[in-house]
């Protein structure tokens, strides 16, 4: 059988990196072929080859066995080959409808009109085979992260590309989402097309891929097939050494005095009396489902929202806290989820982003900046989390997106902050590097600063956390110990505020 793609050979540097060297991908209809590696191992790189936002320095293409040129995005969708990409690239200022069908409106009136009707209409027809609601005539900007994925998703879907590639596809999305997404993969995969998957998230792969190619450093490792090659397997090709499982050695709940405290805080449906506390050295998870409010709380705290009632106490201390600036000066930092937003300088060098956010360490008895030390400290960093970048500075916006995050990481690590919250710190994180930055907020907790991490993979709430707070719809549902189950956190993820109100309603009136 030819293959649909093949890429052999394939080679690109960019000023002072290698990406990729002898790289080589095949891609056969009705295929799903996940991408794997670390952190700057050349994956996106590869794929934004294959979908004419790069041009390759050498190497072959080849489409259905005949060689090609990919000179454009746009060249790329008349070959059928479409891509989402890992930093989303729409329009705030659209809405979602437009952001789908850019460049190809339906017009009336001999093209003079936009056809506003017929737009919205298509733009539905495409959520609806996607089994979502969604209202097309939304702002872009207004949505969340995981909402604007799946406009990405449904804009690459509305090209029926015969190839389409997926570049963390599932990173922002949630358990409910995830299942909608590979619903439409096996549907898309049953007509023939050909799916490349790039994911860190190691269980997806024996979900949803028939194979799996491993690049490193830019290289390709080899292919296997997903159902009957061992994770273990994959992992050592990916990072050419074996992890070590080290268990996650959590010390007993401490009875340190409480850094950081909430009470009553109240916003709207989105945070509804939330209380809750965290000591000094300990780890307190926020688990819930997506929408759940956790994201909401941690950005009032951060004042980055305002909020209708509550208060805050920081070290004992009744805080006022209106803006982001308050909390940094009350000790308080806050990674976010959306590095793109917030966190991150794209424009600015590596060594800038990790360094401007605690300038005055860095400023010498005159006011003099001491750029030695900030070379010196970002450099550090750059070696202790293993970000990949040809030096501190490089453009952070030049970084692969993981090595964006860990930037935004090192800056937060910087700071000293008493009280640090972790907005799905490890998102687009590979598998070596996230053991690397658990080590880091153990080591953080051990010195004595309080720790808030937000994050939707269970499994790394329950490996980080002394405690754990689960909120559903703008609740707090329940607090847990450190060992508890999957299952409990479900539960109370689950324990809907309004079913909750029913009960205690006919409680009352029984
Ligand atoms: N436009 C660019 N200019 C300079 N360097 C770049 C550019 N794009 C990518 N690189 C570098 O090429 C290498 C490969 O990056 P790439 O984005 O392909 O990695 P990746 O495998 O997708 O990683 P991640 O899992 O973090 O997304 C990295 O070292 C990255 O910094
Ligand atoms: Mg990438």
């Amino acid at each position: 059988m030819t293959a649909l793609v093949e890429l052999s050979g394939i080679e690109k540097s960019f000023p002072g990196v290698r990406a990729l060297h002898n790289a080589q991908f095949e891609l056969l209809s009705g295929e799903v072929h996940a991408l794997m590696g670390e952190n700057g191992a050349g994956k996106s790189t590869l794929m934004k080859i294959l979908s004419g936002v790069y041009q390759r320095d050498d190497g072959d293409i080849r489409l259905d066995g005949q060689p090609v040129e990919i000179a454009s995005p746009r060249a790329a969708l008349g070959m059928g080959i479409s891509i989402i990409h890992q930093e989303l690239a729409l329009m705030r200022d659209l809405t979602v409808a437009q952001n789908i069908f850019i460049g190809r409106e339906p017009r009336i009136l001999g093209g003079l009109v936009l056809d506003e009707r017929a737009l919205n209409a298509q733009a539905e027809a495409i959520f609806a085979s996607m089994n979502l609601k969604f209202d097309p005539r939304a702002m872009v900007g207004e949505l969340t992260i995981a909402r604007q994925q799946m406009v990405e998703i449904a804009k690459a879907l509305s090209y029926k590309s015969r190839v389409l590639i997926m570049d963390e596809p599932t990173a922002a999305l949630n358990d409910a989402e995830i299942n909608e997404l590979f619903a439409i993969i096996n549907r898309l995969k049953a007509e023939g097309v050909g799916i490349v998957y790039i994911s860190h998230k190691m269980d997806e792969l024996k979900r949803i891929a028939d194979r799996v190619t491993v690049m490193r450093d830019g290289e390709y490792v080899g292919t296997v097939p997903a159902a009957t090659t061992p994770m273990e397997t994959i992992i050592s090709m990916m990072v050419g050494r074996t992890l070590s499982n080290e268990p996650s050695a959590l010390p007993a709940a401490s009875d340190a005095p409480v850094a950081l405290e909430i009470r009553g805080f109240k916003r709207g449906n989105v945070i509804r009396d939330v209380s809750l506390s965290v000591r000094k050295g300990e780890i307190l998870g926020l688990a819930g489902l997506m929408g759940a409010g956790r994201t909401e709380v941690a950005r009032a705290i951060f004042g980055a929202d305002p909020i209708e009632a509550g208060e805050i106490f920081v070290n004992g201390n009744k805080a006022t806290i209106r803006s982001p600036q308050d909390a940094v000066r009350a000790g308080i930092g806050y990674l976010s989820e959306d590095r793109k937003q917030f966190g991150l300088a794209t424009g600015l060098d590596v060594r800038n982003n990790i360094a401007l956010a605690s300038l005055s360490r860095f400023t010498g008895p005159v006011g003099v900046l001491r750029e030695n030390a900030m070379r010196e400290t970002a450099q550090g960093y750059i070696r202790q989390l293993a970000i990949k970048t040809p030096s501190d500075t490089q453009e952070a916006r030049l970084l692969s997106g993981g090595n964006q995050q860990k930037v935004v990481i090192a800056k937060w690590l910087l700071r000293d902050c008493d009280v640090l919250i972790f907005d799905e710190p490890t998102r687009g994180i590979d598998v070596g590097a996230k053991s690397e930055i658990y080590k880091l907020l153990n080591a953080l907790a051990e010195q004595g600063r309080a720790i808030i991490v937000i994050s939707s993979e269970l499994p790394e709430v329950l490996r980080l956390s002394h405690r754990i707070a689960v909120m559903c719809e703008g609740r707090l549902t329940g607090i847990l110990p450190g060992g508890a189950s999957q299952e409990e956190i479900m539960h109370l993820a689950t324990l809907r505020p309004s079913a909750v109100a029913e009960t205690e309603t006919n409680r009352k009136t029984a």
